[in-house]
């Protein structure tokens, strides 16, 4: 057994989340936002870093074969996605990845379209390349977050030339289904729209949810879509800078290989070494790590309901991400994030960073120890209570 209630003291390690929260909300807080954990990796990691950076020798790098072979181990046992080596094309990150299908396959001014709320840098990505960002709102049916497809294909039909997908979704916490993704490669292919799918949390599923990969739902979905994934979340590795875009469409391929090539991009030996021993060895961590977040997500949920009913959330399906929904207090978004970092003094995300449909919610980052959660969950109640 793993001990992920264990406090790990991650300050003065360079460490976004803790080392620049004072700097980001004031003063101190307990840091609930940026999506990295407070737990240790899985030991096997640390070892083999310290095995490598413990030889002299840091110069140009060729991955092991077992880099790419233990990725695709790795989404066929997990997610029966079937990937051939010549498949994975190895980028720092995920929004890196976004960047390059952009630049690869659209052109300055072409329509791109996101579900929102969403992860903020698809819209900053997609402006930062000049291309116009089209938006289309989850909707809440039966207090599920679905994607409305009429909206989608009003706005595909006026000439939408990618989406980006987020599977599973943060902020909202969905792992969207086959017959959902099925539609959705459906209403794509029927208006040539290429379909990114970013799968980076793909790993982080639980209470009986299963992840489908957008390369597993159809033929048709291998032709028009491709997808970025990484072992960053699922491992909390995401300062070494391993990702990789998984392209079945040689057409497609060639295309972003191509402009990875032309800026000479490549990931560092650090990056392949750990890809291959967390893929290699780390499937036990990642169930457990999984049952402990699901706790955790139960935990918040039932606070809520018990001790602070005004505040509405809900277990995610994935993701260690939470949306949560102030908006009973009447507060305006400025309110809201003042109150949570001067009065609880907990850091999380404004939900209005995610679009205009997340105005009155903030995100919590649930990857963290328990009594952690527990006391940031009191210092929130405590300030609300006063209302
Ligand atoms: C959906 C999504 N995509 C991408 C990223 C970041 O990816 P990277 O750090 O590999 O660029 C995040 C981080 O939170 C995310 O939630």
């Amino acid at each position: 057994m793993y001990n992920f209630d264990k406090l790990l003291d991650r300050k003065g390690t360079d460490c976004l989340k803790w080392d620049m929260a004072e700097k980001v909300y004031g003063h101190e807080v307990i840091p609930l936002w940026i999506a990295d954990m407070d737990f240790e990796v899985l030991p096997e990691l640390q070892e083999a870093m310290i095995k490598r950076a413990s030889h002299p020798s840091f110069g140009y790098t060729a991955a092991a074969p077992a880099y790419r072979e233990n990725i695709i181990a790795w989404n066929k046992k997990r997610n029966g996605l079937e990937i051939a080596k010549e498949d994975i094309l190895p980028v720092p990150g995920v929004v890196t990845a976004i960047a390059f299908a952009l630049n690869a396959l659209t052109k300055e001014g072409d329509q791109v379209l996101i579900n929102t709320p969403v992860y903020n840098p698809f819209a900053s990505t997609i402006k930062g390349s000049k291309r116009e960002l089209v938006t289309s709102s989850l909707k809440l049916v039966d207090g599920k977050h679905v994607m409305d497809f009429a909206d989608m294909e009003e706005k595909m039909k006026n000439g939408v030339k990618m989406m980006i997908l987020c599977n599973p979704h943060n902020p909202i916490g969905r792992v969207w289904t086959k017959e959902e993704l099925n539609q959705l490669v459906e209403l794509c292919a029927k208006y040539n729209v290429y379909l990114f799918s970013d799968e980076i949390h793909s790993d982080i599923v639980y209470g009986g949810h299963k992840h489908c990969s957008i390369l597993t739902v159809s033929d048709k979905a291998k032709e028009i879509s491709f997808c970025a994934m990484a072992p960053s979340k699922t491992f909390n590795i995401a300062g070494l800078k391993s990702s990789m875009f998984i392209i079945q469409n040689p057409e497609i391929r060639e295309k972003v290989s191509a402009l990875i090539n032309a800026y000479h991009i490549g990931i560092d030996l650090f990056a392949y070494k750990a890809t291959e021993v967390v893929y290699g060895c780390g499937e036990k961590w990642v169930d457990e790590l999984n049952e402990y977040l699901y706790e955790n997500a139960k935990f918040v949920t039932e606070y809520c309901e018990t001790k602070l009913p005004k505040v509405k959330t809900y277990v995610p399906e994935g993701t260690y991400l939470m949306w949560l929904d102030f908006s009973a207090y009447g507060l305006s978004q400025e309110e809201l994030m003042t109150k949570l970092k001067d009065e609880a003094n907990v850091g999380m995300n404004s939900g209005a960073t995610y679009g205009e449909e997340g105005v009155g919610f903030a995100r919590l980052n649930i990857g963290c120890p328990r009594s952690m959660l527990e006391k940031a969950m009191n210092q929130i109640k405590e300030a609300f209570d006063k209302l």
